[in-house]
């Protein structure tokens, strides 16, 4: 079975094919990096626009690679939520318009579900597809530009939720806090590339809601904390201290992030946890996390980087980890599958 995985949800375009051994095939990723740079964000307007422009040159290009035809295609799996909405739905009407035409099924996915079975893709093939039931319970965080949440996953499909964000995303605050250093979008990769000649303990900036015997996130404190000390600086203290800034920002944030891991650990005795999404490929996140596993005698699964950021070959997955989905899938109802920017992953 190939699968056709279509992305849309941000400011990536992204088509993959996966196979039911979950062999990624082909997969291509246009990014809008360099047009949102301008902007220090994502402008929902143009990176729908430009979407369009990408979305079947991008198709074509990864059938393409995969060396094969719309005739080998057997599902596609597209991102109905959450996400933008008028990104979404560039993605999705192009999926349901190939599979009218192609006559094969099409299932809506949501992206964090893909963001959470991208860490099954490049494992070795008996271990993801039989996927040893001894692991679970297993503690997932997942930390994106739009997303941070702690999840408990009790199987493929099903996912208690632990706690998530009040307000920024993890990946939002490292823009943010990035724009307030004149560093360039995404935040992440250049806090993380300045924070490497900066020293950790400079500044003594919050670890919002650590100690609060829950797994919630708040980052709006933490980059305010930021903000104030930035203000106070005159502009050449503040380009000295970039580096101090940035070390100690990205330090908060790990430290708040894997703390409440760590509780989820205990609580639910888990025997592995996995970090995905945009911010999984943050380097100082990446070393404690293995330090944290081996501390609490745990694995830690994290995809490789290229699988962090947004792709389609997670989207795909989904539907390769569970083809029933594909088989269940309604020709009749194909024009009903709709995008929802909201899609909550837990039901
Ligand atoms: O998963 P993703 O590509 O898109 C969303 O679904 O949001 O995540 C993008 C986010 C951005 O906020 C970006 O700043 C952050 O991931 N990010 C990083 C790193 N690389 C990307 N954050 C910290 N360190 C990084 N190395
Ligand atoms: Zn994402």
């Amino acid at each position: 079975m190939n699968i056709l995985g279509i992305e849309s949800s941000c400011d990536e375009t992204a088509a993959a094919i996966v196979d039911s051994r979950l062999r990624v095939r082909a997969q291509v990723v246009a990014t809008q990096i360099d047009l949102h740079r301008v902007t220090h964000g994502v402008v929902p307007e143009v990176a729908a626009r430009t979407h369009t422009e990408k979305i079947l040159p991008v198709i074509d290009e990864c059938l393409r690679q995969a060396g094969v035809t719309p005739k080998d295609i057997d599902a596609i799996a597209v991102t109905r939520g959450p996400g933008l909405i008028t990104s979404l739905l560039v993605g999705l009407e192009t999926a349901k318009s190939l599979g009218f035409a192609w006559k094969v099924p099409v299932i809506g996915v949501n992206h964090i579900e893909g963001h959470v079975l991208s860490n099954l893709l490049e494992r070795p093939l008996s271990s993801a597809i039989k996927f040893d039931k001894k692991r679970l319970p297993l503690i997932v965080l997942t930390v994106s530009g739009g997303h941070t949440e702690l999840l408990l996953m009790k199987a493929i499909g099903n996912y208690q939720l632990l706690g998530r964000t009040r307000d920024d995303a993890a990946g939002e605050a490292f823009d943010k806090v990035a724009k307030l250093l004149d560093l360039p979008y995404p935040g992440g990769p250049s806090i993380s590339a300045a924070a490497e000649k900066g020293s950790e303990t400079a500044f003594n900036f919050p670890r919002p809601m650590l100690v609060a015997k829950n797994y919630d996130f708040s980052f709006a404190g933490l980059k305010t904390a930021v903000a104030r000390e930035v203000v106070a600086m005159s502009a050449s203290t503040r380009k000295k201290q970039t580096p101090n800034i940035a070390a100690s920002f990205q330090r908060a944030v790990v430290d708040t992030l894997l703390g409440k891991v760590e509780r989820a650990i205990a609580q639910y005795r888990a025997r592995e946890f996995w970090i995905t999404g945009g911010v999984a490929a943050n380097t100082l996140l990446r070393k404690e996390a293995e330090r944290l596993a081996t501390r609490k005698k745990t694995t830690v699964r994290i995809p490789s980087f290229a699988l962090c950021t947004d792709n389609a070959a997670m989207i795909a997955t989904v539907v390769a980890l569970n083809p029933a989905l594909a088989r269940k899938a309604n020709p009749a109802a194909l024009l009903k599958i709709d995008a929802d920017p909201n899609l909550d992953l837990v039901v």
